[in-house]
C-alpha cells in the first residue's frame, strides 16, 4: 500500500531525510518514531504530496506520489503538524469545503460530514467559527478533514499533541477504531511510545534522516532482550542512543565529565538529539533555507487535501 525507495529530501545542503526505504501492506498501522528533527514530518509531507523529494521514489495505493499526485491525494488523508484550517470559516463550512475538494458527490456530502463530525466529536461545534475553537477542538477538526471520504491511507503527524488527557484518549480510541476497521493503512508519528504500543503493529525509527530500524513490535521485542523483555521505550532509547551517551550528558552548567578518547562523542549525528529531553534542532545551514515557501507550498494546497 505504501512503497518508499531511497527517499531523500535536502533543504539546500542539509539532508532532512536520506535514502529512506520501507514498505507497508494494506491495514498496517505504523508508529513513526524519531527524536526532534529526525525527519518524520518531512517524510510525511513528501508522502502526502506536499513537498517534492530530492531523489528516490514513493508510491501510495499503487500511485506514484510525484507523477500521479492527484490520484494519491484522492486516496490519502493527511493530518499535518499544524492542521490546515481556515480560521474565518465555520467548522461545518470548512468540512464541506474539504469534502468537495476530495470529490465527494454532493448527494452524499451532508451524510459524510455528519459521519466524520460524529466520529471526531465536533458535531456540537459545526456552526462555530474555527478561530474561536480551543486547540483540542481544532485538532479534532484537523482529524475530521483527514478522514473525510474514508481514504485507504491515513498520515497522522502527532495527532494527540496539545490535547488534554481525555481528548488524547478519545483520539486514540478513534485511531484504534480506524485501525480495527481494517480499511486504512495508517502512519502515525508520535513521541508517546505508549501510543505506539497501544495502536501500532509496526514501528519505524529514524534518526538524523536515516532509518534506524523497521519491524513489527514483536520483531523488535524478540531482537532486543536483556534477560527480560524490554519495553518499547527501552528499545527505542537503545536504538537512538546506543552508547547511552545522550542520556547521560551532564546538565548545562555542570562540570563536564572527562572525555574517553574513543567515545563516539561529538559526531554530527548524535550531538544535538536526546529522546528523554527533547533538545533544540540543529540550526539550518543557511537562514534562507528555513522557509516553507521555498518548497512551493501555497496555503490553499494544504487545505485542499
Ligand atoms: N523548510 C525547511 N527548511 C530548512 N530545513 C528544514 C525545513 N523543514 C524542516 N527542516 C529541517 O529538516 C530536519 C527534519 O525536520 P522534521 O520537521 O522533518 O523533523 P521531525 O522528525 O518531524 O521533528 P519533530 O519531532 O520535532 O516534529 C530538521 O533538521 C529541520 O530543521
Ligand atoms: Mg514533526
Amino acid at each position: 500500500m505504501i512503497e518508499v525507495k531511497g527517499l531523500t529530501k535536502r533543504y539546500r545542503d542539509r539532508a532532512a531525510i536520506e535514502g529512506l526505504s520501507f514498505e507497508l501492506e494494506e491495514g498496517d498501522i505504523l508508529g513513526f518514531l524519531g527524536p526532534n528533527g529526525a525527519g518524520k514530518t518531512t517524510t510525511m509531507r513528501v508522502l502526502a504530496g506536499f513537498l517534492p523529494a530530492t531523489s528516490g521514489s514513493a508510491k501510495v495505493a499503487g500511485f506514484d506520489v510525484f507523477e500521479q499526485p492527484l490520484e494519491v491525494k484522492r486516496r490519502l488523508g493527511y493530518l499535518p503538524e499544524q492542521p490546515p484550517l481556515y480560521p474565518d470559516m465555520t467548522v461545518g463550512s470548512y468540512l464541506r469545503f474539504c469534502a468537495e475538494v476530495k470529490g465527494i458527490a454532493s448527494k452524499g456530502l451532508k451524510a459524510e460530514i455528519d459521519r466524520v463530525a460524529r466520529l471526531t466529536r465536533v458535531d456540537d461545534v459545526l456552526g462555530r467559527v474555527i478561530a474561536n475553537l480551543s486547540k483540542g477542538y481544532r485538532q479534532r477538526v484537523g482529524l475530521a478533514q483527514a478522514i473525510i471520504g474514508s481514504p485507504p491511507v491515513l498520515i497522522l503527524d502527532e495527532p494527540t499533541v496539545g490535547l488534554d488527557p481525555l481528548q488524547i484518549i478519545e483520539v486514540r480510541d478513534l485511531v484504534r477504531d480506524l485501525a480495527a476497521s481494517g480499511k486504512h493503512t495508517i502512519i502515525l508519528s508520535t513521541h508517546i511510545l505508549q501510543e505506539v504500543t497501544e495502536l501500532c503493529r509496526k514501528v519505524l525509527v529514524i534518526k538524523s534522516g536515516k532509518l534506524v530500524d523497521f519491524d513489527t513490535i514483536e520483531g523488535l521485542r524478540s531482537r532486543h532482550v536483556d534477560g527480560k523483555e524490554l519495553s518499547l521505550e527501552e528499545i527505542y532509547l537503545r536504538l537512538i542512543d546506543p552508547t547511552g551517551e545522550l542520556r547521560h550528558r551532564p546538565a548545562e552548567g555542570a562540570t563536564p565529565a572527562p572525555q574517553t578518547p574513543n567515545a563516539d562523542a561529538g559526531s554530527a549525528e548524535s550531538a544535538p538529539q536526546s529522546a528523554g529531553a527533547p533538545s533544540p534542532e540543529p540550526a539550518p545551514a543557511g537562514a534562507g533555507a528555513e522557509t516553507t515557501s521555498s518548497d512551493g507550498e501555497p496555503p490553499t494546497k494544504a487545505a485542499a487535501n
